[in-house]
């Protein structure tokens, strides 16, 4: 049987490690483990310039090939969505831990089904790695146990129109607005941002906490920084205009343009409110550039893993006591924790 391999001395594949997130985990792990981290993508040209290897997660048999003539691969970073869990599911068959910032609820849910796997290798894999979902189940969490377990759970996400968000993060917006939300839209404060609209959106992390902390009713809303460009998006949502957004050539034509949208700035907001009878806590979370704060929440999320050590088996980062604290890490990053009063 495979064993995972140890922490000490194998080198960190970090697949899409020269895009919006994964610059960022590429440089902050070069930092921490120096002459072990090799950035891969599908431009063998450009992953080998930066030190790394060609590499496509659509493509597992090449994957696993990969994997093997490099022999000495400890951990996989997934900073674009393979197509299904066979990705993982490669890695920890050879007891190689994963971390993925994968946002599709189908395809964290298959990975999720890889426990056993994991178990049997002694691997580690960590999903829900990112700001949303991420940062939001950790506030989730806290808010859950301010409120002794929460029998409904509200999570807002605002970001940023202007900031620079990757073509492959931009893509799952696109698909996103595609589906269909049963939830209302909510009115929430947000610091610095005032009182926003935030309209039901089909991230994972609703999925997922319902799970991972037993919450019956979780909902997770989106708004951006501009409040003319968040009601535009949603009238056009409510047309039914963007149900087929799912269809490939609309959805590289949304994702174009909207990838060329900058009318606001690069900041964000999270904010999780737990209710339960009469009690409610509230929790919020500012900071800037959510590709990059994504990456270095899944840099220190690596480095937990191989320095510390995390419980083998598939995860979500709400279910690791030793990454709690990551949104208090992150304060020299300049991301804030905003707390509410609980009643
Ligand atoms: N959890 C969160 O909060 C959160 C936040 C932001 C983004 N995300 C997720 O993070 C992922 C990356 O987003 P991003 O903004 O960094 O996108 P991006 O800038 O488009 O980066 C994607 C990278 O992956 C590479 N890539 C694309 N297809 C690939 C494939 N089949 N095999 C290997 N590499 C491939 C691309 O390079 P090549 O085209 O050269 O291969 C590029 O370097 C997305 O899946 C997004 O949903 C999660």
């Amino acid at each position: 049987m495979t064993t995972a391999k140890s922490g000490g001395a194998g080198r960190v594949l970090v697949a899409g490690g020269y895009g919006a997130v994964g610059a960022t985990v590429t440089a902050r792990l070069g930092e921490w483990f120096p002459g072990r981290v090799l950035p891969a993508g599908r431009d063998g040209a450009r992953a080998r310039s930066l030190g790394g290897v060609r590499a496509d997660v659509a493509d597992p048999h090449e994957f696993r090939r990969l994997l093997a003539d490099m022999g000495d691969v400890t951990a996989v970073v997934l900073c674009v969505e393979p197509p299904d869990a066979g990705i993982t599911r490669i890695c920890l068959e050879q007891g190689i831990h994963v971390v993925d910032v994968g946002a599709t609820p189908r395809v964290l849910e298959a990975a999720g089904a890889l426990h056993e796997v994991a178990l049997g290798t002694g691997a580690t894999a960590v999903l829900s790695v990112g700001v949303a979902p991420g940062l939001t189940n950790l506030l989730a969490r806290r808010a859950h146990e301010a409120v002794g377990g929460a029998a409904r759970l509200d999570v807002t996400v605002l970001l940023g129109s202007g900031a620079r968000h990757g073509t492959d993060a931009v893509r799952w917006t696109v698909a996103g607005l595609a589906e269909q939300v049963p939830a209302g839209a909510r009115r929430t404060g947000l610091p610095g941002y005032g009182v926003r609209t935030a309209h039901p959106f089909p991230f994972s992390d609703q999925h997922t906490l319902r799970r991972t902390l037993g919450i019956p009713e979780a909902t997770t809303r989106l708004c951006l920084d501009s409040r003319t460009l968040t009601a535009l998006l949603f009238a056009l949502r409510r047309t039914g205009a963007l149900r087929a957004a799912h269809r490939p050539g609309l959805a590289r034509l949304l994702t174009a343009a909207f990838g060329r949208v900058h009318l606001g700035g690069d900041g964000f907001a999270l904010r999780a409110d737990a209710h339960r009878g009469d009690a409610h806590a509230a929790l919020a979370l500012t900071g800037s550039e959510q590709s990059h704060v994504t990456g270095l929440v899944a840099a220190y999320t690596t480095r937990e893993l191989l320095t510390a050590g995390l419980p083998a088996g598939v995860h979500h980062v709400e279910q690791l006591p030793p990454l709690a604290g990551l949104p208090e890490r992150l304060a020299g990053d300049g991301v804030r924790v905003w707390t509410r009063g609980r009643r």
